[in-house]
């Protein structure tokens, strides 16, 4: 898919059809291009847990506020941040900050790769981070930073207008609106 419509096409889709499982090869093929992602120093904190089992889904449902499409979706990846790879190099920085954006920027190319795969997807972040880790078993020194819900859309959402760029976009200082990109 041209890159200019994965860009536009991208939304999160919270209804997916329970009939139409995702195949290992599109698992992979998100997997992959998340481990592309950057991040800081190189220090590839980025982790991925897989999630297909009914039962675990709906405790991650309870874990997220109740959010339905966490246990509908029939997969989920959880992105993690292994702090221990950053902590060493980053400090306090490095936990609470980079590990944030590193998981942030491989969650992105999930939702990218979603869309160029036709597959929808929705970026959780709403979600009980010390419920999370105690379902999957994440150690102390790894934070789960998103839960994406994926499957084959079951809706259209409604395209979300954007507040528009004329007063989100400064020059040479922050407030200074008068300028050419
Ligand atoms: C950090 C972050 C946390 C989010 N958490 C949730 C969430 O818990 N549940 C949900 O349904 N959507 C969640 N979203 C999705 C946003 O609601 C969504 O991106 C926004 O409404 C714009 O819609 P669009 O992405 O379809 O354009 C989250 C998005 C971000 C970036």
């Amino acid at each position: 898919m041209d890159f200019e419509d994965v860009i536009r096409r991208r939304k999160m889709v919270r209804k997916y059809k329970q009939d139409r499982p995702i195949s290992d090869k599109i698992i992979t093929q998100l997997i992959k291009n998340a481990h592309r992602a950057p991040s800081a120093g190189h220090t590839q904190v980025q982790e991925f847990i897989i999630v297909k089992d009914p039962l675990i889904k709906k405790k991650l449902r309870i874990a997220a506020v109740d959010q339905e499409y966490v246990e509908d979706a029939p997969v989920l990846i959880i992105v993690c941040s292994n702090t221990s790879r950053s902590v060493g190099q980053y400090g306090i920085r490095g936990r609470d900050f980079y590990s944030i954006i590193d998981g942030a920027f491989a969650s992105m190319l999930i939702l990218l790769t979603a869309v160029n795969e036709g597959i929808g997807a929705c970026f959780v972040g709403a979600f009980e981070d010390a419920k999370v880790s105690k379902i999957l078993e994440i150690p102390k020194q790894v934070r789960p930073i998103g839960i994406v819900c994926l499957g084959y859309p079951d809706e259209e959402p409604e395209r979300i207008e954007r507040i528009s760029l004329r007063q989100l976009v400064y020059y040479n200082k922050y407030g200074n609106t008068s300028g050419q990109p």
